[in-house]
């Protein structure tokens, strides 16, 4: 039995934990904060294909280390798990990397739908914790971006009653803008992938969620306009939620002046005034989830010139030192982390319970080195950056992670 003593709790309060585990250890909480095991359902671990840039076990290991005991990772790997054949395999090669790195991670996989691969959504109900739709083209060949396909799609996640989880940009709006802006810095990105894509995409998938009735969830809403589609959608009933991503949230586009390609990612950074109305958002609730996006590329990929390099950057092992920086900051409160990070990916995709814990010190002050860092790509956009308020330790099914060493203190 583990058992920590005197702990404070998101909304106050003070008590002890009780933990099945094979081993006996008592943790003196009282100078620290429970937060429930932290879920991600937004990662990239890029196994299948990509494994130079991340595997399931410096994935893991980042994922620990960033107080998550929970992840769900998405379908664009090579080849795109679309099928019950590729989820499979991929499982297979997941459950070998996590035995490898000795880190019992809980885990869920999306299915990619792909409108040759309509018939395998029924054979993976089992295997899946949502579908997810690219309606415009980002990291890997995915994309439903035609409308009798969006249909499809929509009417067999009402058949099955699986939710929808969307990239949600306009296919069109971005290959216009591509012909528009010839320019070859990476700042043109925020340009090429503009706000009016974000708008149209959101626009189009709420739409189809209200046709058909299903749950729906945005991933990386990162405009204004999105912000009013939802809150309108969710006034009117339309079972839609939304995600917002850290790097959204506290980078803007003028960090690509200082981080040049490691600040394109999909969908683009925004100005000012999206980012504080992003942030609103999140503080009134129209915003669910916080998904950290991992989706690491390596430093010589990111050293590519405008149009080569990839989009996106890592992100598990600092989204809670960023939420809980924006607490001291007096910009979240600690029961709204816990709701975005737990709560709400509980109730959105119908998880079951766990006495998994994450473990604070609220008052650890740190700056982001990529010494520090576990995950494989070895870079943050926020290195540099000090945050306060850090996860110490991570119990996963009755294991101790110590989230900075990594050894597990009973396994
Ligand atoms: O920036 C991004 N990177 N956006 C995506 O949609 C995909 C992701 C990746 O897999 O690299
Ligand atoms: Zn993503």
């Amino acid at each position: 039995m583990i058992t920590v003593e005197n702990i404070l709790l998101a909304d106050g309060q003070r008590k002890d934990l009780f933990i099945e585990s094979s081993t006996h250890k008592v943790i003196d909480g009282s100078s620290l904060l429970a937060l429930p095991g932290l879920i991600d359902t937004h990662v990239h671990f890029r196994t299948p294909g990509h494994e130079y840039k991340e595997n399931w076990i410096t994935g893991a290991q980042a994922a620990i280390a960033g107080g998550y005991t929970t992840v769900f990772d998405m379908p664009n790997t090579t080849p795109s798990t679309i099928s019950k054949q590729t989820l499979s395999e991929k499982k297979a090669l997941i459950e070998k990397q996590l035995e490898e790195a000795g880190i019992p991670l809980n885990y869920g996989l999306y299915l990619g739908v792909d409108k040759n691969h309509f018939d395998e959504i029924s054979k993976c109900l089992l295997d899946i914790v949502a579908l997810k739709i690219f309606m415009s083209s980002s990291t890997g060949s995915l994309l439903v971006s035609d409308d009798s396909s969006l249909h499809a799609a929509f009417a067999l996640a009402k058949a099955f009653d699986l939710l929808i989880c969307t990239h949600a940009e306009d296919e069109t709006t971005i290959l216009k803008n591509t012909d528009l802006y010839q320019e070859k810095t990476f700042s043109t990105h925020s340009l090429v992938r503009d706000e009016v894509a974000a708008a149209k995409g959101v626009e189009k998938a709420i739409s189809l969620a209200k046709l058909y009735n299903i749950r729906l969830h945005i991933l990386h809403v990162s405009t204004q306009d999105e912000i009013a589609l939802i809150r309108q959608a969710k006034d009117e009933g339309v079972l839609v939620t939304a995600e917002a991503t850290p790097q959204h949230l506290f980078l803007d586009d003028v960090a690509y002046n200082t981080l040049g390609s490691k600040a394109q990612i999909n969908p683009a950074l925004r100005d000012k005034k999206h980012r504080i109305a992003l942030l609103k958002a999140v503080q009134d609730g129209i915003i669910d989830t916080i998904g950290s996006d991992h989706a690491p590329h390596t430093l010589e990929e990111k050293a590519l010139p405008y149009g080569k390099a990839p989009s996106g950057m890592p992100g598990i092992e600092t989204t809670l030192p960023l939420l809980l920086t924006a607490y001291h900051n007096k910009l979240l409160t600690l029961e709204q982390i816990q709701k975005l990070t737990h709560d709400n990916p509980k109730n959105i995709y119908r998880l079951e319970s766990q006495n998994d814990w994450t473990l604070v010190d609220l008052a650890m002050e740190k700056t982001i080195s990529k010494k520090d860092l576990k995950t494989k790509c070895g870079w943050s956009a926020f290195e540099g950056m000090t945050m306060k308020g850090f996860p110490v330790y991570t119990i996963l099914k009755g294991h101790i992670f110590t989230a900075q060493t990594l050894g597990a203190l009973t396994c």
